[in-house]
């Protein structure tokens, strides 16, 4: 492995990169510096944000890279939803992809992506409101929709960390 690359948008993702990097002695690189320091074809391990349930940016990652993990940094809880979210991107079932929960913010957001939150926050939350029989995932969706969420954690990369080292014992 020879570098992780990220993509993120309001910090999350970076977070958890840097955090990986320290922890497996890697470097790290967002996708635009990658361009001047990463050769084409480098073994990889990719992060991105998630945007209605696809990994921003890997699929321009996957054509340069060679991707030998993802971590897709999203509002739900780690390790949820990762087989939706394999498919609508694409990564290929031989890749590990690991699923992380970061931080919700609709304040932080700009431009399009505020725009389209502030109208997904709005009808989401009226319908779950409006639900008298909320599941446990429904009701952890309306709490960081309506007061946002601080949720990177060292601990979420536990998985990832795992993965890691047995690939180096191979
Ligand atoms: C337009 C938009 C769509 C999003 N869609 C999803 C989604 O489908 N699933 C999800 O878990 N999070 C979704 N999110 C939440 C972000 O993935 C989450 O806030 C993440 O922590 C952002 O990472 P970042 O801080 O690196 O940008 C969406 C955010 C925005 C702005």
């Amino acid at each position: 492995m020879e570098a992780i690359i990220y993509t993120t948008n309001t910090g999350s993702t970076a977070q958890y990169a840097k955090m990986l990097a320290e922890q497996t002695g890697l470097s790290v690189f967002s996708m635009e510096d990658a361009k001047s320091e990463v050769e084409e074809g480098s073994e990889i391990i990719y992060l991105g944000w998630i945007m209605a349930a696809q990994v921003k940016g890997y699929k321009t990652a996957a054509k340069k890279y060679k991707i030998r993990a993802v971590c897709a940094v999203g509002m739900e809880k780690t390790g949820t939803r990762t087989e939706e979210i394999r498919k609508k991107t694409f990564v290929p079932a031989e890749v590990p992809l690991f699923t992380l929960q970061g931080n919700f913010n609709v304040k932080k957001l700009h431009g399009f992506y505020r725009l389209m939150m502030s109208m997904m926050v709005k009808m989401v939350t009226k319908q779950l409101v409006a639900k008298t029989d909320r599941t446990q995932r429904e009701n952890e969706m309306l709490e960081i929709m309506l007061q946002g969420g601080e949720n990177v954690r060292k601990e979420n990369l536990a998985e990832v960390l795992d993965w890691y080292k047995r690939e180096q014992m191979l």
